[in-house]
């Protein structure tokens, strides 16, 4: 699957937002080394806080599925002009599956007329991970 074709998975997730609160649809899609793709996208809740981010949804989703590692690119749409980064959080869960299977995946940051595509590694450096926890 193309870039573009993980894009517009990850638009088609948006669709199925359920972002009453924020009126901010995010989708997100991720690609795996076998070609397959996951996707994701925003689920809020009526206590705020709760909110279960695009990327989280589409993380938990794959490793559900039984995925450990293999993630080579995630693509990640909002409504707004520029383009979107993942949170903090979503950087931190999206760097559990990529660790795994010892990936750096392109994340794809998509805006309405442009794509900063940036290496997780650059979006969280110096990440802890499941090899930080590893004791002698
Ligand atoms: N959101 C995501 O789904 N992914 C992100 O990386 C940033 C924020 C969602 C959470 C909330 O439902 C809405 O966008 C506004 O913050």
């Amino acid at each position: 699957m193309s870039d573009d074709d993980l894009i517009a998975a990850a638009r088609g997730a948006a669709r199925h937002s359920y972002s009453p609160y924020s009126r901010f649809a995010v989708g997100a899609a991720l690609r795996f080394a076998d070609g397959s793709v996951v996707t994701g996208t925003n689920i809020e809740n009526a206590s705020y806080g709760l909110a279960l981010c695009a990327e989280t949804v589409a993380a938990a989703k794959a490793m559900d599925a039984g995925r450990r590692g293999g993630l080579v690119a995630a693509a990640v749409t909002g409504p707004a002009d520029v383009p979107i980064t993942p949170c903090g959080r979503c950087r931190q869960v999206l760097n559990e599956l990529a660790q795994l299977g010892g990936t750096d995946p392109d994340i794809l940051c998509v805006g309405a007329d442009t794509v900063k595509q940036i290496k997780l590694s650059v979006l969280l450096p110096a990440a802890f991970g499941p090899a930080s926890l590893m004791q002698d």
